[in-house]
């Protein structure tokens, strides 16, 4: 296949006609509850852009949702699959297992923060990975109570929705949700204005009085929140977490899926704070696309449970262990956690620039390639996602996808692939801004 040049290029308006035919099939065929934000539809991927099939090139600001860090249809990635498909596509590993499984499993227990004895299951998607943390926890502790947090997102299945906090759209009218379950306040500076320390101390004392310490199996956090509106808490509140949790033998579970993978710069978010959790759940940027998560951590709690506890038809299938292999080397050949930083440096000082100049945006924040600005009404705190959607419309008008998030549905978020190239990236942040502007005057 000949090679997509990294250049945005609009053929026609987006969506442009072919994808309005297909939109319509679309309307016929799939459920109206699963939605799209930009209903272009793609033919073709590389790098950093993405092509519909009106021949519009469009910057990919988002990466599927923080999946495609080295980049779409990378040739090192694509060989590997294709490789494994030509081999064998299936065995389940329950029934007869294969190599490639036990190298996911080695290298996520190398890559991994702590330098103690590790063990990994593989699973099939990021809420799976965090269901199967919480089942090592409660059966490792014989306890039953989660604590989780305020912004928190974990997934979509009956017990991660109960661990997420929104509840549009993702839990309205889908209840009753799994038991013991107990949400913490958790820090967001911009809001709290408290120091890392103090909230920690607020959501100890909150857990505590209402659940007890003893009562926890597990407690279950992103280093930065995700879809909550990445949110960064204050410096010291994990590790203060994390070594309450140890005290009263709480599993700790961080939840990298979204921030894991050299996302934020380093190859897991609690790097940043030296926090080395028990358990750690990872899934999208793993294998560049292919369905694959995994539960690692502390080689005591993984092993044990029974024998035949953890599983699933899919989980660890070879194709998909085959491409995180390749995407992890590619991470560690073209050196993606620095780049991640390169591109946090670019994020911050052209969004630092426009928050210095625009005052709806209240604050830049984020890690590495993982950067958001959260927008209010001016003068206020007061969240403005009709602005957030004014933003990500005008974008995808222009060729731009770029995302949203929050609990109050007013951030945006940047999370390109990690190999993109540097004009590409202030051209997509330049329209992105330049549509702030005007949407915001
Ligand atoms: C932090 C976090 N946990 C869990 C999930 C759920 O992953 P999946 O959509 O693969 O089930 C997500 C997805 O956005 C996430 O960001």
């Amino acid at each position: 296949m000949e090679t997509i040049e990294q250049k945005r290029h609009l053929a026609t308006t987006v969506p442009g006609p072919r994808s309005l035919e297909l939109t319509a099939r679309r309307e016929a065929a799939v459920s109206a509850g699963v939605s799209s934000g930009l209903p272009a539809f793609i033919v073709r991927g590389s790098g950093a852009i993405l092509v519909d099939v009106d021949g519009n090139h469009l910057v990919d600001l988002g990466s599927g949702i923080a999946v495609t860090s080295v980049g779409h249809a990378h040739p090192a990635v694509t060989e590997a699959i294709a490789e494994q498909a030509a081999r064998f596509n299936h065995t389940c590993f329950m029934v007869t297992p294969y190599e490639q499984y036990v190298a996911v499993a080695e290298a996520l227990n190398e890559l991994t923060p702590g330098t103690h004895a590790k063990a990994t299951a593989l699973f099939n998607s990021g809420a799976e990975a965090v269901e199967n943390a919480i089942k090592v926890a409660r059966l490792a502790t014989g306890r039953s109570a989660v604590a989780v947090f305020d912004h928190a997102y974990h997934g979509r299945t009956n017990l991660t929705m109960a661990l997420t906090a929104k509840n549009m759209p993702y839990k309205d009218r889908f209840g009753p949700f799994a038991p013991e379950v107990y949400r913490a306040p958790m820090s967001y500076p911009l809001r709290d204005g408290l120091s890392g320390a103090e909230a920690a101390a607020r959501a100890i004392n909150h857990l505590e009085t209402q659940v007890g310490a003893h009562n926890l199996a597990a407690l279950l956090i992103e280093p930065i929140q995700g879809e909550g509106g990445f949110i960064v808490p204050a410096e010291g509140f994990l590790p203060a977490l994390a070594s309450w949790a140890e005290a009263h033998g709480i599993v700790f579970i961080a939840d990298e899926i979204q921030t894991g993978f050299c996302r934020t710069g380093a190859w897991f978010a609690c790097e940043h704070e030296g926090v080395v959790p028990d358990l750690i759940t990872t899934a999208k940027g793993i294998a560049a696309g292919m369905p694959l998560a995994a539960v690692t951590g502390r080689r005591d709690l993984m092993n044990a449970v029974h024998p035949g506890g953890l599983g699933g038809t899919y989980g660890g299938n070879p194709v998909a262990a085959a491409a995180a292999l390749a995407a992890i080397a590619v991470m560690r050949d073209e050196g993606l956690a620095e780049r991640a930083r390169a591109i946090g440096s670019t994020l911050e000082r052209k969004l630092s620039m426009a928050a210095s100049e625009m005052p709806a945006i209240a604050e830049v924040r984020g890690r590495g390639a993982m950067m958001a600005i959260e927008l209010v009404r001016p003068g206020t705190l007061e969240p403005d996602p009709a602005l957030a959607k004014a933003v990500v419309a005008t974008c995808a008008e222009h060729g731009v996808i770029a995302l949203s998030c929050g609990t109050y549905g007013n951030v945006l978020r940047l999370l390109p692939p990690l190999v993109i190239e540097q004009p590409l990236l202030e051209e997509g942040l330049d329209i992105l801004l330049s549509a702030l502007r005007i949407a915001a005057s």
